[in-house]
């Protein structure tokens, strides 16, 4: 009986090596930038008590009402989940290690997220973040510096001018204007009842903000006819405001105030922004995030602000590969062809000298033609490929040939064995310099 085929759970991707050298490339440009500005990477776990995100995230969010992968432990009965994001179990973590004891923390993290939400390009149920949380700053000047340096991040990767995504800005103001706006949004809502679908007769009277996000035609006067949060923002919060703008104007960051614009999560307040592309579809908001500065005291911590972001990975991925993939250096620089059995200790032994002097060399391993290896070594991406056989070996030489047609090294050479590593070394380093 043929055995099912067994594939991976639906909308969570693998990563397969072709894509990884781009993932590579954008972690460690994207980690450099944020290093730049005096971030430290945390690390939490993937899995956490339900509860944190049910309190973290809020109760009646899509995220906790519909789309987290949770469950029982079978072995002690826990509530567990696979974290839908990293804000809350960033803040689990700076409580529980008091790391803001000493004063403000900047720190980072990338890693996978889980929503179970329905699948399409550019949303997946385990998909990537780079996440910035920036724990104990009360200022705008924090606010404006993230967005700087995402802004700095954007031209880092190559993806200036027109490539770049665009800043959506809002200010969520203060619990009490959000409360007194809610309160404004429910009495309209109201009294237009009768044109609210279900889903927005549901949320009335749990989450009204979230109607405002529906996409049914027959709500959209209504919906366009609310009453604006930005009305009912007081002084602090519009002067909070107009400073992350000014920064942002004297940093030439350009922008534009979204007065609709709301975030999915229920810990924000103040600044919310979001950096969206046209260039992906439906699926085009590449980084959201802002202020949470309440959420470190409802989660048990002593009171202290933050603003944070996330950076989706597959976005941006996208993104890049849409408009501004970079050539990525080559992943080998030698390849090692050898024949007759006495050959492969000494081939070996060459290979090593190689990574010793910071070489990337594959070995050829198994049984295999000259002409089918050299294929291989073709195949491999390498730079060069250094030739062992028996007649080399008898005259202490190797034969070192190159595979590309552009850069440094022009011509097959035969090289005595003892020099062979720190030659090819020197060659390709020049080639580098060359190419650089
Ligand atoms: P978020 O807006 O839920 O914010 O997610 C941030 C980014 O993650 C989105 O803009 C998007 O690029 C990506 N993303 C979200 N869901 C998916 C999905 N299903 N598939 C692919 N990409 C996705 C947060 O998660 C907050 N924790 C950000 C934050 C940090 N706020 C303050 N600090």
């Amino acid at each position: 009986m043929a055995k099912e085929k067994l594939t991976g759970v639906k909308g969570m991707n693998d990563l397969l090596p072709d894509q990884s050298g781009l993932w590579e490339w954008a972690e460690s440009s994207v980690a450099e930038v944020f290093r730049q500005y005096g971030y430290r990477a945390i690390r939490t776990p993937i899995l956490e008590p339900t509860a944190l995100f049910v309190r973290g995230i809020g109760e009646v969010t899509d995220i906790v009402e519909k789309e987290m992968y949770t469950f029982t432990d079978a072995l002690n009965g826990e509530q567990l989940t696979l974290r839908p994001e990293n804000t809350a179990a960033v803040v689990r973590s700076v409580i529980e290690h008091n790391l803001l004891y000493d004063g403000p923390k900047r720190l980072w993290y990338v890693g996978p997220m889980f929503r179970h939400e329905r699948p399409q390009r550019g949303r997946y149920r385990q998909f990537h973040q780079f996440g910035i949380e920036a724990l104990g700053m009360p200022g705008p000047d924090i606010d404006a510096e993230q967005l700087i340096m995402i802004h700095r991040l954007w031209q880092s990767l190559g993806l200036d001018g027109d490539r770049a995504p665009r800043l959506e800005l809002n200010s969520l103001g203060t619990l009490a204007e959000r409360q007194a706006h809610r309160k404004a949004l429910i009495e309209h809502f109201q009294t237009h009842a009768s044109i609210l679908d279900a889903d927005a007769q549901r949320r009335l009277l749990t989450n009204p903000l979230r109607i405002l996000d529906s996409k049914n035609p027959a709500m959209q006067p209504v919906i366009q006819s609310a009453p604006l949060l930005t009305d009912f923002l007081g002084d602090a919060s519009r002067t909070h405001l107009a400073a992350v703008i000014k920064i942002l104007e004297q940093h030439g960051v350009g922008y534009t105030v979204n007065s609709r614009l709301v975030r999915g999560l229920d810990y924000y307040n103040l600044t919310v922004f979001e950096w969206i592309t046209d260039r992906l579809g439906a699926q085009g908001t590449v980084c959201g995030g802002g202020r949470y500065d309440s959420l470190i005291e409802q989660m048990g911590g002593a009171s202290a602000p933050a603003c944070g972001f996330a950076i989706g990975v597959e976005r941006l991925i996208a993104l890049l590969q849409e408009v501004a993939a970079p050539e990525l250096p080559s992943v080998l620089d030698v390849y090692v062809v050898h024949w007759g059995e006495a050959s492969v200790g000494a081939a070996m032994q060459l290979a090593e000298q190689c990574r010793g002097q910071g070489l990337r060399v594959q070995m050829h391993c198994g049984e295999a033609s000259l002409k089918s290896q050299m294929k291989k070594a073709d195949q491999s991406g390498a730079e060069c490929a250094v030739l062992m056989g028996e007649d080399e070996r008898a005259q202490g030489v190797v034969t070192v040939k190159p595979l590309r047609a552009e850069g440094g090294m022009v011509q097959q050479d035969r090289v005595p064995i003892g020099d062979a590593a720190a030659v090819i070394s020197g060659l390709l380093k020049c080639k580098i310099k060359k190419g650089s």
